[in-house]
């Protein structure tokens, strides 16, 4: 059993320590893979695994083998943000928190967005040129989230998908959605 926890790690769980820990399971699972994109904002990620298992990889493994080493930097940018996910693991449900009220938010508007628990938040566009329009006229409002269009998403699928913050203020969430609402009636997305 594999687990790519990349969007639940540092959200989920007691002190954010992710999927399998949300569910009490973490003694079932094999591997957990995870970036350092997102929770630890920076580059590169990990696999955990039995030891036997992690030096076959490191044997084993051309995605390891041929790949430079991550660097210095990145590690270290990725250890002080678990540091201080340790020391202040409130972070995690306030990242969650914020998340939830977007989403609740921007379904009340009538966006598409799909259940979850975690701090990315995708909203369904549906349409390439309108996901790219939507993106721009963000991005020129001061908000920034990442465009998604096929064959990254399945035709039909088209996304935004936005990222948040545990330090993000309702201030900023609100000024997110008047951009969403005011951007999403221009192009005609919203009614
Ligand atoms: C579920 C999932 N796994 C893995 C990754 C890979 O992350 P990265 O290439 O940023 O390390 C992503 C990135 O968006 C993701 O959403």
């Amino acid at each position: 059993m594999l687990v790519d926890d990349a969007h639940g790690f540092g959200v989920l769980g007691p002190d954010g320590k992710g999927t399998s820990h949300l569910f009490g399971v973490s003694d079932d699972i094999d591997l957990i893979v995870c970036t350092f994109s997102k929770t630890l904002a920076s580059l590169g990620g990990f696999v955990v695994g039995d030891e036997q298992v992690i030096n076959y990889l490191k044997h084993k493994s051309p995605a390891l083998i041929f790949s430079a080493s991550p660097t210095p930097a990145s590690v270290a940018a990725a250890d002080a943000a678990l540091d201080i996910l340790i020391e202040q693991p409130e972070l995690a449900t306030k990242v969650a928190a914020n998340a939830q009220f977007i989403r609740e938010r921007l379904r009340s508007l009538g966006f598409n967005v799909p259940e979850g628990q975690t701090a990315i938040v995708p909203v369904f566009i549906g349409d390439d040129h309108q996901t790219f329009m939507f993106w721009r006229q963000l991005y020129d409002e001061g908000v920034f989230v990442n465009a998604f269009i096929s064959p990254a998403t399945p035709p039909g699928m088209q996304m935004l998908r936005t990222s948040y913050m545990a330090t993000h203020e309702k201030s900023q969430l609100e000024f997110i959605l008047d951009k969403f609402e005011k951007v999403g009636k221009r192009i005609g997305h919203l009614k």
